[in-house]
């Protein structure tokens, strides 16, 4: 059984903004759709909207960072994280809002986790914007919840297979859309023009060897996310751990001491994270 893809790729397309998103974001949208735009523009209008700028700056100065209470405004954390991290922590709150009002906690636990251990391997293998990596993890399940909201029949009867056939999402999803959330990541991040250091991790983290503009940022968010499946930590949607893509080690040049340390370092943090997830009512 499989819905037009059409349709719903249209729908999806149609979306000038995610439904839960407050006003500021829409102008933070139309802000980033303009060429002319600069951080200063961006820092303005955020932090005119008090509970939005509490939320970013809640993210940027938690675990996952490495700067705790060092940032205390969006300029700061614009000229200190670039403007495309503050761009995907601007989405990430709204996604996480959207996930957390329709009870996806499972979900929310999982990206904040993915995030975090995406940090841990980007500064162990000393990639460049680790930062921007977490950003990439935290939005990377986004099309999960669209899909939620867009199709939420389809969505009860993918849950519904998961459970019955023991299938990961990513299959029943395949199975009953013809497609799957990365593909609606895909999407939505062409129309909100996000820059290929997001989109590529979004389109491409359950088979990283086909993204051509982003390859190791996706790698990362790939082994980010069987790394925090493996742990049971949050929910992905299934159960099932998938098998590290054979590409991912090459790619990022993990060795196994390297990987024990990561594994040891995201453990820690993830504790450290536990406040935040415990504090968070966002
Ligand atoms: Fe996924
Ligand atoms: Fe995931």
């Amino acid at each position: 059984m499989t819905v037009d893809k059409k349709k719903i790729r249209k729908r999806v397309e149609a979306l000038k903004s995610v439904p839960t998103m407050p006003g500021t974001f829409e102008k933070i949208s139309r802000l980033i759709d303009s060429s002319k735009t600069t951080a200063a523009d961006i820092a303005d209008v955020i932090s005119s909207d008090q509970a939005l700028s509490a939320k970013v700056l809640r993210l940027v100065n938690s675990a996952f960072y490495g700067f705790p209470g060092r940032i205390s405004n969006v300029t700061h954390a614009l000229i200190i994280l670039g403007f495309d991290v503050v761009k995907g922590l601007v989405l990430s709150t709204s996604v996480f809002d959207m996930m957390l009002a329709r009870g996806l906690f499972g979900l929310w636990e999982h990206s904040l986790g993915c995030a975090i251990t995406a940090g841990v391997i980007a500064r162990k293998i000393e990639h460049p914007d680790p930062e921007e990596a977490s950003v990439a993890a935290l939005l990377h399940d986004l099309g999960k919840v669209i899909i939620k909201i867009e199709v939420p029949e389809k969505a009860s009867l993918i849950e519904e297979a998961v459970e019955k056939k023991e299938i990961s999402v990513y299959e029943a999803e395949e199975d009953i859309l013809g497609f799957n959330h990365a593909t609606v990541g895909k999407w939505l991040s062409k129309k909100w023009n996000l820059p290929p250091a997001l989109a590529d991790p979004i389109a491409h983290h359950h088979a990283p060897g086909l993204a051509r503009l982003a390859p190791k940022q996706t790698a990362i968010v790939h082994l980010a996310d069987v790394l925090i499946r493996a742990r049971g930590f949050g929910s992905g949607g299934d159960n099932l751990v998938p098998q590290i893509d054979a590409k991912t080690w090459g790619a990022l040049h993990i060795s196994d001491p390297l990987l024990e340390e990561i594994i040891n370092e995201m453990d820690d943090k993830l504790e450290d994270a536990e406040d935040l997830l415990a504090n968070d009512d966002s």
